[in-house]
Formats: C-alpha cells, structure tokens, sequence
C-alpha cells in the first residue's frame, strides 16, 4: 500500500501518546498499591493490549508473572459477534491473582467469553479484575466488570498504540480515529 493512501484514511488523534504514557503510570501506581504482596498474573489479550501492558509493567514497582490469551472477534470495522479461542493461558493460575489486560472494551463479548472461559477452568472470579487502556461505554452489549480504566472513548472506531483495522496500524504511538 502506499504511504499517502495508508494515512488518508485517519481522523483526529483522540489520546496523543504523552497522555497513554502518563496514564499508564498512574494506573500501574495503583496495580502496584492493590497487589503488594501477592502473586499476580498479567494476562494480556492479544494482539491489542502488547503495547499497553509492556508500558504498564514498565511503571509497576512489584513482582508479576505474565502471559497471554488470544481471540478472534472482529473483522473489518465490525464485530463478528462471536468469539473464537486462538491461545489460552499457558501459566498455571492456582492461587495466584489474575489481571486481564485488554486494549479495548466494546460490546463486551470478548471479555465475557475471557472471564467466563477463566471460571469454567475453576479460577475464583474474586481473584480475576480488568484493566482496560479504552472502554467505549455506548457500545456496550453485556456488561463486564472494568476495575481499572484509562480512558473512555466515543463511538468512533480507534486504531493505533497496538490497536488495529485488520492488522494495520498497530505501530502507531497515538490513539486516532479511523475515518474509513
Ligand atoms: P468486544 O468483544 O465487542 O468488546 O470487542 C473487543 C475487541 O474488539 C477489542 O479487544 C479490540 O480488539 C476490538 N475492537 C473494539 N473496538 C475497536 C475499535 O474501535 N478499533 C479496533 N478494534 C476494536
Ligand atoms: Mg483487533
């Protein structure tokens, strides 16, 4: 593809990267403050959520394991609505705490099939809390529980800062908006 038309189709910068940095400082202050001195798991949903913990564990001042789980869910610009296990967890989570690590809350279904795939495998839902970089509340179609947030978004699709549009843009450092 080239240059021009690769960036043609992006809108505005809605979180410019200063501002994801400094957010993921204060929210790894407070991951850090909650979870002294237990054993915690990050467990990050990839693909869009690798930037955003490898900042946050940049900023934490406590020991953590980490691992990854990955799903397929969108395509394009719209959700599928269903919800397939690529990677699950490889780290075992007997009492040990676990922090899912998401890049973007929308309607939700991806996080419910996370936390409900968790429970099925015998974790105490009292050991499982989110951390969410975006959550875009407007979106929402079955509620799930968002402990940590960083920012809340309009309903405009968000590409950019590990988030993508069909595997693009990833590398961008802002958060922008794709006009398509
Ligand atoms: P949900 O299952 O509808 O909550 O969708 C969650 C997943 O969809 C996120 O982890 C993202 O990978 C993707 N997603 C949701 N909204 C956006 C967006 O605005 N841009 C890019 N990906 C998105
Ligand atoms: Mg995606």
């Amino acid at each position: 593809m080239e240059r021009k038309e690769y960036y043609d189709n992006l809108g505005r910068i809605i979180i410019p990267h200063k501002e994801i940095t400094a957010k993921a400082g204060e929210l790894a202050a407070a991951i850090s403050r909650d979870y002294r001195g237990r054993e915690l798991i990050l467990l990050g949903n990839l693909k869009g959520g690798f930037r955003f913990l490898a900042d946050l564990v940049s900023f934490l001042d406590i020991p953590v394991l980490i691992d990854f789980v990955s799903f397929r869910s969108y395509s394009g610009t719209a959700s599928s609505g269903k919800v397939e296990m690529v990677q699950d967890m490889t780290i075992d989570a007997e009492g040990r705490d676990i922090l899912i690590i998401e890049d973007i809350v929308d309607g939700g279904t991806t996080l419910d099939f996370l936390i409900r795939h968790l429970k099925d495998k015998g974790i105490d839902p009292e050991r499982i809390r989110v951390c969410s970089l975006l959550d875009k509340p407007s979106k929402r179609k079955i509620k799930v529980p968002v402990h940590y947030k960083g920012f809340e978004v309009p309903d405009v699709f968000i590409v950019g800062y590990g988030i993508d549009l069909d595997e693009r843009f990833r590398e961008l450092n802002d958060i922008r908006e794709y006009k398509g």
